[in-house]
């Protein structure tokens, strides 16, 4: 049988962390920490399947709201864990780049994810994009201000604009549009998840809570996006 291409880049929106915790009768943070080892797994079986770049939805613009407790801790987790990747990046050769406005983030947080963005520039195995006090919307407003300080400064005319242009504006700049789209915890919205880069998308909707999600999981993500026609509009 012929074998089906793999998607390059694959989006998850890590949901369900709470869900998971409450059913345990543990805390929120313990879902967290739960989810984040998720993570590392899943990061892991995409480099051993050849998928090019993983973009996750670590942290939205909107997760501001939660108790100072729960936010903190979830800080802390990526603290914790992109001061781990610093330290085996020579082993493991993954890119690191964040989507998000950073400039919300602690001086400390801020500078461990400059950092690994910097370090990493040079490795080509597997990209992780980690979106980080992220929202679509806000991605493309930003995006927007750049555009039209570009304008004013005599850089950029609007009226040669096209989208492949616009989207080097954009955090994800670079980097292609993601095939596959995979929101485990049974719930069934976008959530202001990468709305640009995901129109022609197929999204795969699971109902395993995001600590869950194993390797096999991933795989039938995957044969679902195989199954589908993908025609872009097209006949
Ligand atoms: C959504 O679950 C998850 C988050 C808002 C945070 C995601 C953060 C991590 C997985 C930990 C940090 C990651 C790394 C890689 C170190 P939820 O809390 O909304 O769950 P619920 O819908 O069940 O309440």
């Amino acid at each position: 049988m012929e074998k089906l291409p793999m998607p390059r880049h694959i989006a998850i929106i890590m949901d369900g962390n709470g869900r998971w915790a409450k059913k345990r009768g543990l805390p929120r943070t313990a879902g967290h920490s739960a989810g984040a080892e998720a993570f590392r797994r899943t990061a892991n079986y995409c480099r051993t399947l050849g998928v090019e770049y993983l973009t996750v939805y670590a942290f939205s613009t909107e997760n501001w709201k939660r108790s100072e407790e729960e936010v903190s801790g979830i800080m802390k987790l990526l603290a914790k864990y992109l001061q781990e990747a610093l330290r085996d990046m020579e082993k493991n050769h993954v890119r690191f780049r964040f989507f998000g406005d950073l400039s919300r983030l602690s001086p400390e947080l801020r500078r461990l994810c400059l950092d690994a963005e910097a370090r990493s520039s040079e490795y080509h195995e597997v990209q992780v994009n980690f979106c980080l006090n992220y929202g679509g919307r806000d991605e493309i407003v930003r995006g927007i201000r750049a555009y039209a300080r570009d304008v004013q400064a005599g850089k950029a005319d609007p009226d040669a604009l096209t989208e492949e242009m616009f989207s080097h504006y954009l955090d994800s700049a670079g980097v292609p549009d993601p095939e596959l789209v995979i929101r485990p915890s049974g719930e069934l919205r976008t959530s202001n998840f990468l709305p640009w880069q995901t129109v022609y998308s197929e999204f795969v909707f699971m109902d395993v809570l995001w600590p869950d999600f194993s390797p096999a999981d991933l795989d039938a993500a995957i044969a679902q996006y195989h199954g589908r026609n993908r025609r872009f509009g097209g006949v």
